[in-house]
């Protein structure tokens, strides 16, 4: 008997996607928000451990976690450092310059740090020219960090932005030669990371070709401090930090897998403790490690980054802040089932009205396009409910005001395989959409594969890829099987997604070729496929001496 094609899907695994895991250990938490450090104190004095001249930093040195940048602005960008010691505080000095060498110096202050934020040190540079690439380093406990380089958002008018766009990247699981690839290009504005940065398991509980640190489920403030260390000490993600500012959101497993606000599968408040109060660490070892500009509100991460008048980045959170529970079939539908939540959709729909940027560009988590198979009695049944396909009545609202507008492109991680599709209300209606022209649909949507996280490899991932198209013809292309990234690349005329895909992430994979892109031409809603990739620019020096490669 011919197995129901919604069925085929789910034994073969597509739920595997996002595993679950019923194990942890049993530390509690300890929801201890410490304060932030001073404000970095303007004093134009060099600091005392010179800069350019002193090589590379030991891999066990003080700065031993690397340096890292991320939400740009016209005239600011946060940098970071974590600063290893035995001391009870440490100053940290930071010199910002226009040129790789670091003599035209822009920027210079101190900040202190502490234990109570885990020695880490970031610091909001202002007063900084738009569209410029900076230099920066690090000095403390008598020496120096790498040197970095970022770059600041262009203001007014853009011709053009370049964005790397990436997520799910599990340690565990093998190598991040796709973190490499993208260090070693200096043609990009910034890179997206759109979640599971880190993963919350133990040792062997998902990937085993790199063991975890600490050897368990991650679960109080210091468990997650040492994870976050732990990635931070990898050479290629070290080296990506070092060349470009990143623009993050989180996904499920920064938290815990398949988190929502009340509650997550992986999390069970016997053995674990309360939810808040995880969430609580979570979020505070999040803020400390990743170079995020803080909002001042508790487990609020979502926020617009503009690029001039060419782009607005509209960063989400449809996991931890406002997400119910995920969803059944029969009440997927249910008008008061929440993703963003009213203040944070109240906040997107008037971002969406009111912006002067051409294109809406939303960076999230979960997949928004419809990804359904076909029931028995003829309607249509999510494949995965922990998608927005289990969320329809927001989606819909969102819809109605992407019809409002032009150009929304919508970005999106978590699912560990590449994905394009147009949005529409009506994806299986020849009446209202049309596949072939993009007639009926309102927005376009790029999901990126993972860094290493696992897809569904080989014919088993090719059957379920042409599975999901036929039964869903508003995606034009699905690859299940292999890992990578795609490069964003928006103009007045068009936004352009070229994936970059691997034939592995072991030690001795890692080769990269461009697999395929898509084009939405202005005013359009609807991908194309066409020629690419488009060729790199010429772009500022990169920075010297990256860390080397785990390998
Ligand atoms: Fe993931």
């Amino acid at each position: 008997m011919a197995m129901k094609r919604r069925d085929l899907l789910k034994q073969m695994g597509i739920y595997g996607l996002g595993v679950s895991a019923a194990c942890g250990d049993d530390d509690g938490v300890t929801p201890d928000a410490g304060p932030l450090p001073d404000a970095g104190t303007m004093d134009m004095e060099l600091p005392d451990a010179g800069p350019a001249d002193m090589g590379p930093p030991e891999p066990m040195g003080p700065f031993r976690h690397g340096i890292a940048s991320g939400d740009p602005l016209t005239d600011a960008v946060i940098l970071w450092t974590h600063l290893t010691t035995d001391e009870a505080t440490a100053d940290v000095s930071y010199v910002v310059a226009t040129d790789v060498d670091l003599t035209d110096v822009v920027a210079m202050g101190t900040v202190t740090t502490d234990a109570a934020r885990d020695f880490t040190v970031k610091v909001d540079v202002t007063g900084l020219q738009p569209a410029t690439t900076y230099y920066y380093q690090f000095s403390g406990a008598g020496t120096s960090s790498r040197i970095g380089r970022t770059r600041t958002a262009p203001s007014g008018a853009v011709d053009r932005v370049r964005f790397a766009v990436m997520s799910c990247s599990s340690f565990n699981h093998g190598y991040f030669h796709a973190y490499r690839y993208v260090a070693e290009r200096a043609d990009l504005d910034a890179v997206l990371h759109l979640g599971d940065y880190i993963y919350e398991y133990g040792p062997d509980e998902y990937g085993r070709t790199r063991a975890a640190e600490p050897p368990h489920e991650i679960v109080t403030l210091e468990d997650y401090r040492q994870r976050y260390a732990q990635y931070r000490r990898d050479g290629d993600l070290q080296a990506v930090h070092q060349q470009h500012p990143f623009i993050v959101v989180w996904d499920d497993h920064e938290t815990a897998d398949n988190s929502f606000r009340d509650g997550a599968e992986n999390h069970d408040p016997a053995t674990e403790g309360d939810w808040e109060a995880r969430k609580a660490v979570a979020f505070q070892a999040y803020l400390e490690w990743m170079p995020i500009r803080e909002t001042g509100v508790p487990l609020q991460i979502w926020r617009s980054i503009p690029y001039g008048d060419l782009v607005e980045l509209l960063m989400l959170d449809t996991r931890i802040y406002a997400r119910d529970a995920e969803a059944t079939q029969d009440d997927r539908h249910d008008p008061e089932r929440q993703i963003l939540g009213e203040e944070q959709e109240a906040w997107l729909v008037d971002r969406l009205e009111n912006t002067t940027a051409q294109w809406k560009v939303l960076g999230q988590q979960v997949m928004f396009g419809q990804f359904e198979g076909m029931a028995s009695d003829g309607t249509w049944d999510a494949i995965n409910l922990d998608q927005w396909d289990g969320f329809t009545a927001a989606r819909e609202r969102l819809m109605g005001h992407f019809a409002a507008t032009a150009d929304v492109v919508v970005l999106t991680g978590d699912i560990h395989s590449s994905w394009v599709m147009d949005i529409t209300p009506t994806p299986h209606d020849a009446a209202t959409y049309d596949p072939t022209t993009g007639d009926g649909s309102v927005a376009v949507e790029f999901v990126s594969s993972a860094v290493t996280s696992p897809g569904i490899p080989g014919a088993v991932g090719e059957v379920i890829a042409e599975t999901a198209r036929a039964d869903n013809p508003h995606i034009h292309y699905v690859n299940l099987g292999q890992r990578g990234y795609y490069v964003l690349d928006i103009t007045a005329d068009r936004a352009q997604a070229d994936y970059f895909l691997l034939d592995g992430i072991e030690v001795d994979e890692g080769a990269q070729e461009h697999a395929i892109s898509f084009a939405v031409p202005t005013g359009v809603s609807h991908a194309s496929e066409t020629t690419g990739p488009l060729p790199e620019e010429d772009a500022p020096t990169l920075a010297p001496d990256p860390p080397p490669r785990p390998l």
